[in-house]
């Protein structure tokens, strides 16, 4: 592990390979904003992972305003869904991909037909998700996986229980989960998703997972300092040598310093 408070980790490395950038609230969207565009600047095509959520708001809020400003342009980006709520009618204004929509891919220029996402009203879905796979090892693999992480650990929703092997699917979501979600004022919250697998996300060049806030302190102490287990999904993402963990302040303060 390293630990850099206002940058980029440099030296030290304790638990795997793991960085951890602690800023704050208000440094939060730019930082992240930083590594996404180093990826998209630096790669020909790359292909990136979008999740929803809180956390990666202050985030599209920035890339938003880059590219408004003429300073970003997500032209060559190749964006993949990073899961999906079962049992929702396409277009239901609280399915991912309609969020990912509002909140980032009609605001910039990414191109419709760079834009693929998880289909759960799909008639094979075991089939959709295995094409989803192949389709991203077709394209060379994923570039930037952007991940959130619940507050049981979940990774996209890899639920507690997903081993570092899997690949998209479907899943039950886990109770927590589904308590959480009442959040986005669901009439009936779907009880599974579809998620892309913990293994497709692990052989990504790079991961930058974000978490904010008091109420993901605990889970972040964990997934840093907990054994690495998938009872908690989140500790898995240490074996790999190119992940970010960027967390505003309240989410490290349970963090050694
Ligand atoms: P949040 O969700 O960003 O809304 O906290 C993260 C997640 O559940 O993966």
């Amino acid at each position: 592990m390293s630990f850099a408070k206002h940058g980029r980790a440099s030296s030290t490395r304790g638990v795997k390979n793991l960085n951890i950038v602690v800023v704050s609230p208000e440094k939060f969207g730019n930082t992240a904003a930083d590594i996404v565009q180093r990826v998209t600047e630096n790669t020909e095509a790359p292909n990136i992972t979008f999740p929803t959520g809180d956390s990666p708001l202050p985030l599209y809020r920035e890339l938003v305003n880059r590219y408004q400003h003429g300073k970003l342009s997500l032209a060559n980006v190749q964006a993949f869904g990073l899961d999906e709520w079962g049992e929702l009618e396409p277009g239901h204004p609280i399915r991912c991909i309609s969020r990912m929509k509002t909140q980032l891919y009609s605001e910039t220029d990414i191109p419709v037909e760079q834009i693929y996402y998880l289909e759960p009203n799909t008639d094979d879905l075991d089939v959709h998700c295995e094409a989803y796979d192949k389709r991203i090892a077709d394209m060379g693999g994923l570039t930037l996986s952007i991940l959130g992480i619940g507050i049981n650990g979940h990774i996209g929703f890899n639920e507690p229980g997903s081993k570092a092997t899997v690949r998209t699917r479907k899943i039950q979501l886990a109770d927590r989960t589904l308590n959480v979600s009442q959040k986005y004022g669901f009439d009936k919250t779907p009880s599974w998703g579809v998620t892309l697998g913990l293994a497709t996300l692990l052989e990504s060049k790079e991961i930058l997972i974000l978490a904010t806030g008091a109420h993901k302190a605990e889970i972040v102490h964990l997934t840093v300092n907990g054994p690495e287990t998938s009872d908690v999904p989140s500790s898995l993402m240490r074996r790999h040598p190119n992940c970010t963990l960027l967390l505003d302040e309240a989410a490290a303060q349970l963090l050694k310093k």
